[in-house]
């Protein structure tokens, strides 16, 4: 089981002094990148970045709930919205069959089947409270602030609706919170309801909790090996512990990103997997990569509007819709495929005679064999354009090579963080936004919010609920 990084596409040499990066380029980062890693090791000793040490955790208070809720549960819904549902759809998307939840309970190995309460939209919310039967349900309200609005208000309405159908104190056994060990709502009310809980350490923020009871519960429930998710995580901190830029991937990826949006004017970073099962990797690596590295303000206040954009694209339904674009439109991207080795199944295709012989060069491959192919011809064909690319290979699907990969873009994300001189652990920029949902709300203590919207809304046209 291995993952591999190869950067060549991303070199002058290979798609031109324009857009590609010169190893002396790489080298004049040598004495920054040593002062990032001096500093996150410093911060990973002294506990101020926990995340970086999830892997060697102890789970058994994790596999234990997991084995209660499997006993006694036939469905599994997670209420949470961003780094508190990413990740651990991310992980059920990549490890478990393509339609588990269509699958008999035998064949989920007596686990449950699995389902998301993310958004506030009325009509997927009634939608799985009227498809789902909630006697038969756990649901795990996961947020670490416990106060996300969305989050709480799908809680309060399962609630709700879970005390209408088995009664007020048999609903309490069907909750589950994830949450802060002391801050929030969900904490105060896990303490007066008495719901079991699963704490998210403090200093772990959403997008980098994947490897806390978070992604961890709802994958030991579903039937995921997390000790070979955190195993691979491990491996992968072993692979990324050098302060040489050319013996630590998670360090080049970031420098090549980086070097790319800031001086090669590649402000999109597209991560192409080919492998639908990482379709959701990709996803949980947009929040990661956008909601870390997009800020205004580098630490000490200058205005630098840093960050790239990132895309997540499949191939090859992309080829087909979206590489017209990233072969012959703006040269403003990265791109990084995932590639996968060796698929759980080899699909042979059949031989035939339709249409003279125009088929027949399918005939005796397998299914497996073209989708590497069209992987590679993409890259060919992007790199014969100059169009920066570089290529992450896991030699299979496995709790161990899932749990390498993201922790390779965790400490990526962390580090770049230091590239762009910002703090890629917060996230000022979506309270702006939270703030005036609360006073359109009629929340205590946002009345002033609320006349400073009443003013803009007589100036334009929106409506306040
Ligand atoms: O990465 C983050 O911190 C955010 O995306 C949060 O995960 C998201 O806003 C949900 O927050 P919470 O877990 O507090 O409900």
């Amino acid at each position: 089981m291995n993952i591999s990084f190869d950067f060549t596409n991303m070199m002058a040499d290979a798609v031109g002094d324009e857009h590609g990066m010169k190893k002396s380029g790489i080298d004049s980062l040598k004495d920054k990148v040593k002062l990032i890693d001096k500093e996150l090791k410093s911060k990973r000793n002294d506990r101020t970045l926990p995340f970086f040490d999830l892997p060697y955790q102890d789970i058994s208070s994790i596999t234990k709930a997991a084995e209660e809720i499997r006993a006694e549960f036939e469905n599994f819904a997670l209420i949470g919205i961003g780094g508190s549902s990413l990740g651990p759809k991310a992980l059920h998307k990549a490890l478990n069959p393509p339609y588990y939840n269509e699958l008999t309970k035998k064949e989920r190995r007596g686990c449950p089947r699995i389902y998301f309460l993310e958004n506030v939209d009325p009509d997927s919310i009634s939608g799985l409270l009227e498809t789902i039967d909630i006697k038969k349900t756990i649901f795990n309200v996961i947020t670490k602030s416990g106060s996300t609005s969305e989050t709480m208000a799908n809680f309060l309405l399962v609630r709700e609706r879970l005390a209408e159908a088995v009664g007020k104190e048999k609903a309490k056994k069907h909750i589950i919170a994830t949450t802060d060990p002391k801050k929030g709502s969900l904490r105060r009310l896990v303490e007066t309801e008495g719901y079991k809980s699963l704490e998210i350490p403090e200093k772990v923020g959403g997008r980098f909790s994947v490897f806390t009871p978070v992604g961890l519960l709802p994958a030991a429930v579903i039937g995921i090996d997390i000790k070979g998710l955190l195993n691979g995580a491990a491996y992968m901190d072993k692979l990324c512990k050098s302060d040489d830029i050319w013996e630590n991937p998670a360090y080049m990826n970031a420098a090549l990103q980086y070097v790319s949006a800031t001086a090669k004017g590649k402000r999109i970073a597209v991560l192409m997997n080919y492998a639908d099962a990482l379709d959701s990797i990709g996803d949980w690596f947009c929040q990661l990569w956008a909601e870390s590295l997009g800020k205004k303000n580098t630490i000490n206040g200058k205005v630098i509007n840093a960050g790239q954009t990132p895309v997540r694209a499949v191939g090859t339904n992309d080829q087909h819709s979206q590489i017209q674009l990233y072969m012959e439109g703006p040269n403003d991207k990265t791109i990084t495929f995932i590639r996968v080795e060796k698929f759980q199944n080899e699909l042979l295709m059949p031989r035939v005679s339709i249409d003279g012989d125009s088929l027949s060069y399918l005939g005796g491959r397998t299914i497996n064999e073209l989708i590497h192919a069209e992987q590679t011809a993409t890259e060919l064909a992007l790199t014969k354009e100059g169009r920066p690319n570089c290529r992450i290979t896991l030699s299979e699907i496995s709790p161990f090579t899932i749990g390498a990969l993201l922790y390779m873009f965790e400490i990526q994300t962390a580090f770049a963080g230091g590239l762009y001189n910002i703090n890629p652990f917060d996230q000022p920029g979506v309270e702006e936004g939270k703030q005036l949902t609360y006073a359109m709300m009629g929340r205590h203590g946002y009345e002033e919010k609320k006349k400073e919207i009443e003013e803009m809304a007589k100036k334009s046209r929106f409506t306040i609920p």
